[in-house]
């Protein structure tokens, strides 16, 4: 990175931390109506178990099988993590987004599954631990007299995804560092640093990883400067490249594709309009302009190419791949609105499922600047994965949460679907069994796109307690092979990694 784009990546830390002076301290209230909202709901709906406070000292335990046999070949450590700490002293944050980070280890060994849960020791979970209450603004909340910020990881919660860099597990947020832990012991290290001058600097929660060559690309987003910072990293862990692009609008981006020559980007219309706290609040919806899809050259980062599309809003892509004549063909989990985050989210701290409005959608990038949107089925859908040796690449295959918009209390049920041809393959646990994102595990090196598992966490409402549901990834509609059941409820988590 040249000393030019280093102070670049500066001024993007300063931005965020200068944000601090904004908030006015909103004072305690006696009776905070979120909190007791939450309560209220909490002993009427065991739905509510995916979203209350879990333990301070975390949880281990072991799985009791329900059925069916683990096959042979599956055994390793599935890794979730999510928000898992929503109040303190009676005050309870107004977004689901804004939970400290707990991370899940499932470790899957023989016809055995112990689990353990901890939460991630950031400066902010020690400081507010130490305080007993909310120091800090976050993402979507303003606590009772919440302080200042002196850089974005003061609030960085580590609570969105989670993967595997060389023997290191970094939890994943996208407002701030990824935070180094011990894979064994869940452990935090600290904020992962990179290079001088990029401490603090945004870390997106979705990296991809090359399948040739292990390059991992990442990119962080100043959505008020209308700027990323793309990230290059070598597969020993090694910074390789890191440096700004402007001139990418305001539009909230939360994850984005590779294809074998270019990084793409759809930015939606919820856009950063003015600085203040909390962070989201700066956000408005723009039905005025385009959705932009941006590609930008893997080589050459002052390469782009860009189209127009119809107004929309999403968090998550399945996965995307470029023919020769430059054509991009992606699928994304898109919304006509950013309901989802603005409103049902919010519902969410109040104990009020989820609806959702998000389709898979197949997108077109024309090699001559057209488009083509193509909806392939009624259902909605979330959490969308591909078998990870084909990203970037041609493919068959996106497995992914699916429901239906009568359902508006939270998906039961996965599926697969083939991009090619639109064939649909799907598993509905029934009502009550409230599924998390699927996971798909290679059965070997070897083995073709989409031959291994699909293995998803699920709350069990009736049951009050947390489900591991392995699958044949080929064949979801034949149930799950084998089921195991936790002794208590987790928390709802967002992503997860998978570590052989
Ligand atoms: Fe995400």
């Amino acid at each position: 990175m040249t000393e030019m784009s280093r102070r670049h990546a500066l001024t993007l830390f300063a931005a965020v931390g200068g944000a601090a002076g904004l908030g006015a301290p909103v004072r305690a209230l006696s009776g905070d109506p979120i909190y007791e909202a939450f309560q209220a709901n909490a002993r009427n709906d065991p739905w509510t178990l995916g979203v209350r406070d879990a333990p301070a000292s975390g949880f281990d335990g072991e799985a009791r099988r329900l059925h069916g046999r683990l096959p042979r070949g599956l055994s390793g450590t599935l890794y979730r993590n999510g928000p898992g700490r929503y109040s303190r002293q009676d005050w309870r944050y107004r977004h689901w987004f804004d939970g400290d980070g707990f991370l899940q280890a499932w470790q899957l060994d023989g016809n055995r599954i112990a689990h353990r849960g901890r939460f991630i020791e950031t400066s902010k979970w020690q400081a507010e631990e130490a305080a007993g209450r909310f120091l800090t603004p976050a993402f979507g909340s303003m606590p009772p007299d919440a302080g200042g910020l002196t850089g974005p990881d003061d609030m960085n919660v580590a609570n969105t995804s989670v993967m595997m860099l060389n023997g290191e597990l970094l939890a994943l947020w996208e407002g701030g560092s990824a935070w180094s832990l011990d894979a064994d012991t869940l452990q935090a290290r600290g904020p992962r640093r990179w290079g001088s001058g990029l401490d603090g600097v945004h870390f997106s929660a979705h990296p991809k990883v090359e399948p040739e060559t292990d390059i991992v690309w990442n990119f962080g987003q100043d959505a008020h400067g209308g700027r990323l910072v793309l990230w290059k990293i070598g597969p020993d862990g090694t910074l390789l490249d890191a440096g700004l692009v402007d001139e990418i609008g305001t539009g909230m981006i939360h994850d984005f594709i590779i294809t074998e020559r270019s990084l793409v980007f759809l930015v939606g219309n919820l856009h950063h309009e003015r600085l203040r706290l909390p962070f989201l609040d700066g956000f408005a919806w723009r039905g005025d302009v385009p959705m932009t899809a941006i590609a930008i050259d893997k080589n050459d980062w002052s390469q782009r190419r860009s189209w127009d599309l119809p107004p929309g809003f999403l968090f998550h892509f399945g996965g995307g791949w470029e023919e020769r004549d430059g054509t991009i063909r992606l699928d994304a989990a898109l919304s006509p609105n950013a309901d989802v985050i603005l409103e049902d989210v919010r519902d969410i701290m109040r104990g009020v499922p989820w609806a959702g409005n998000s389709r898979m959608q197949l997108v077109t990038l024309g090699a001559r600047g057209h488009f083509r949107i193509e909806t392939p089925g009624d259902g909605l859908a979330e959490f969308p994965q591909v078998d990870p040796r084909y990203t970037g690449k041609r493919r068959q295959y996106t497995w992914h949460v699916d429901w239906t918009p009568d359902q508006a209390r939270g998906a039961t049920a996965i599926a697969r679907r083939n991009v090619l041809t639109g064939a649909f393959d799907h598993y509905d646990h029934g009502p009550g069994v409230y599924v998390e994102e699927p996971l798909f595990i290679p059965a070997s090196r070897r083995s073709a796109e989409g031959e291994g598992w699909i293995v998803h966490t699920a709350l069990n409402a009736e049951a009050r307690a947390t489900e591991l549901h392995v699958f044949d990834a080929l064949n979801l509609s034949a149930g799950p092979q084998a089921s195991w059941r936790l002794p208590y409820a987790c928390p709802f988590g967002f992503h997860g990694c998978w570590r052989g």
